[in-house]
């Protein structure tokens, strides 16, 4: 649907699935239901973990309530500097509950530290990291991440939530691309 823009499918929609339903078995473990904190809260990291969290909140066998957060990052677009600024902060109150952040993709790792300083001065009862995609190469940061779905080359990559320039978020894969997209060669 989008001609020959994506150069290759690295993550196929049967490989998320496959890893969705891995990574909610390793949650529900971690979240048994009835916890004193209540419901587990899923804090979803707008716009590209969308698809990740409600696909993730679908496989879970447990009950889960959503918040979303939206950050945004200063500095270039293709680089993070790690001064972060929120576009949307969460509707409630997270003290005492137990949070999991689901991300899309930790890159530098720059914007989800600030986000875990962020959250934890809110005092939740605990705070935990899934994200589906991390690019090892790029960590400038390290980051506690409960579970990465997967480990990707150092390259920018789209689909199932992720964009370039609010472009491809709907495939149902992860791809790379072409680099005449980007003006690249
Ligand atoms: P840092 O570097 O702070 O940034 O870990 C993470 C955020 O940068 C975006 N990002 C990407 N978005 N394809 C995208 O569509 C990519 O390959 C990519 N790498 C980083 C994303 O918003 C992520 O939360
Ligand atoms: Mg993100």
């Amino acid at each position: 649907m989008y001609g020959d823009d994506i150069a290759s499918v690295l993550i196929s929609e049967d490989q998320i699935a496959e890893k969705i339903d891995e990574i909610a078995d390793l949650v529900a473990k971690r979240y048994p239901a009835g916890a004193p904190e209540g419901d587990l809260l899923l804090v979803g990291v707008l716009k590209g973990a969308i698809f990740f969290m409600t696909d993730l909140a679908k496989r879970l066998q447990i009950p889960t309530q959503m918040e979303f957060m939206a950050v945004s990052s200063y500095g270039s677009s293709t680089s993070s500097s790690g001064v972060v600024r929120i576009m949307k902060d969460l509707d409630k109150d997270i003290a005492g509950r137990n949070v999991l952040i689901v991300e899309d993709i930790i890159d530098s790792g720059l914007t989800l530290s600030w986000l875990l300083r962020n959250l934890k001065s809110r005092n939740p009862a605990s705070l935990e990291v899934v994200t589906l995609l991390r690019k090892p190469d790029a960590l400038r940061t390290q980051v506690d991440v409960m579970h990465v779905g997967f480990d990707i080359p150092n390259e920018f990559v789209v689909g199932y939530g992720l964009d370039y320039a609010e472009r491809y978020r709907d495939l149902p894969y992860i791809g790379t691309l072409d680099p005449k997209v980007y003006g690249g060669k």
